[in-house]
């Protein structure tokens, strides 16, 4: 499934850093976006996810999000999250850049995860940007007011927003310094995180996609896997297990 190029590359690497999208958290059961049955076939983005929605109809938002949120907070990591952990143990340093808010990267054990689109986790006031961490108000159907008056969203990125500016410079600087540069489970159209492929590419990083469909990065990246990354995922890490203990001239585990 792996070429032997891509697994010497990843034995010497330095840095590692991967990019992630809904894929990864699908077969968790969480639906993805744009797949033909994924979120956006079913609702309307600028119904549910601009800020302009919320300000228009605050409940909607509120109650459409405190649905995912039933959901997707009863989802387990899976395969290919608990590999993406392990891979972090396997090389001299890892970084998971998410767009998903679902929190499952640092359930799964990564220690070091850039939340591009924030956590559903946490909320804030629209208005005032005041943080609220009560667990309570992840269940409460109403949507919650702040002190000063404003409505209390989900503290995740919402199209037409601006990214938080120092996760997203973080990521690019990190996406400058990759040796390899995985970008796994998106379906790279949504900027900026869509841009940071063609960061790594241009700082000369490895730049390998793994999806069971192919997208523009597919185009020019040197290796793509068509898989899912819950099947993909465990088989590279077993794979450069077993190529590092031949490098090292071990008998092979
Ligand atoms: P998308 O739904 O656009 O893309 C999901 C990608 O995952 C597709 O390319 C699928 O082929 C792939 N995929 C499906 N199942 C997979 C699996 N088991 N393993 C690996 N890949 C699989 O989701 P994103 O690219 O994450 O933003 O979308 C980016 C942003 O657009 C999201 O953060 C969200 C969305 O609208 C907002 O809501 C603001």
């Amino acid at each position: 499934m792996f070429s032997s190029q891509l697994l010497d590359r990843l034995s010497e690497a330095q840095r590692v850093v991967v990019l992630t999208g809904a894929g990864v958290s699908a077969e968790s059961g969480i639906p993805t976006f744009r797949d033909q049955d994924g979120i956006w076939a079913h609702f309307r983005p600028e119904d549910l996810a601009t800020p302009e929605a919320f300000e228009r109809n605050p409940q909607r938002v509120w109650s459409w999000y405190q649905t995912r949120r039933t959901a997707i907070f009863k989802a387990q990591p899976n395969a290919g999250h608990r590999a993406l952990a392990e891979l972090e143990r396997l090389v001299p340093a890892l970084t998971i850049v998410t767009q998903n808010i679902d929190g499952l990267h640092t359930q799964a054990g990564s220690t070091d995860v850039i939340e591009l689109h924030g956590n559903l986790r946490r909320n804030y006031c629209h208005r005032c940007r005041r943080e609220y961490d009560d667990p309570a108000l992840l269940t409460v159907e109403e949507v919650p007011h702040c002190a000063c008056g404003g409505h209390i969203r989900p503290g995740i990125v919402w199209f037409n927003e601006l990214l938080p500016e120092d996760a997203l410079q973080r990521a690019e600087t990190l996406a400058g310094q990759a040796d390899i540069f995985f970008s796994i489970g998106t379906s790279a159209v949504v900027y900026p995180a869509a841009g940071l492929p063609e960061v790594a590419r241009d700082a000369d990083a490895m730049v390998v996609e793994i999806n069971p469909e192919p997208t523009t990065v597919a185009i020019w990246a040197p290796e793509s896997i068509r898989a899912t990354s819950g099947q993909a995922l465990p088989t590279l890490v077993q794979a450069l297990r077993q190529h590092k203990s031949r490098l090292a001239g071990q008998p092979e585990r």
